[in-house]
């Protein structure tokens, strides 16, 4: 029987074919920010989100040529839901693979995945990293295409107009998502010592 993984079995599944902290790291800022979206539009399934957003590159680092391909054979080895497989496979749109995001869910991955890298890199220019950084200042970096060149403007774009929504405020919930689940990483400062 075919099933939907929680986010802990998702997260063993991604340490099974991840080994670089920097993959595993993206899997679960991109859970995170899922699940912030989740409570939104979709708030009985949130860890459903947090699952798609885990899972999205599973196959990244060990087959980045089939990148997307390989993810929808290895799932289906593992029995996972085809909704699952699909709405991973999804961000690939245009890309490694023909399908496009239709789900609002799949449309919220599709826009946020390379956002989540912008913001990430823009984080590690501040000696504060994500707390207190600006919508204004991602918008700025959004705009110099030389700074974090590796991610594309173009997806983030296609994806702002997937969702009908507008830069910034993608921008600006992204940020937040990532702001909170950084805030929830780190003891409240009270507790230190
Ligand atoms: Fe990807
Ligand atoms: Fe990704």
């Amino acid at each position: 029987m075919s099933y939907i993984p929680t986010p802990e079995q998702s997260l063993t599944l991604v340490r099974q074919y991840n080994k670089e902290e920097f993959h595993i790291q993206h899997a679960l800022t991109v859970g995170a920010v899922m699940a912030y979206f989740a409570e939104q539009y979709d708030p009985e399934r949130v860890d459903y989100w947090r699952s798609v957003g885990l899972l999205h590159d599973l196959d990244f680092e060990l087959w980045p040529e089939a990148h997307c391909v390989k993810s929808q054979e290895l799932m289906r080895e593992l029995d996972l839901d085809e909704s699952i497989i699909r709405a991973t496979a999804s961000h690939g749109y245009g890309i490694c693979v023909d399908i496009p995001p239709e789900h609002i869910m799949e449309k919220v991955l599709y826009a946020v995945d390379e956002l989540t890298g912008l913001i990430g890199a823009a984080a590690l220019m501040r000696p504060t990293g994500l707390e207190g950084m600006e919508v204004k200042s991602v918008t700025k970096k959004f705009k110099d295409n030389k700074f974090a060149a590796g991610c594309s403007r173009e997806v983030i774009t296609r994806g702002v107009e997937m969702l009908g929504t507008e830069l910034n405020t993608l921008i600006a919930q992204t940020l937040e998502a990532m702001q909170r689940n950084a805030a929830m990483k780190q003891p409240a400062s009270g507790d230190a010592g």
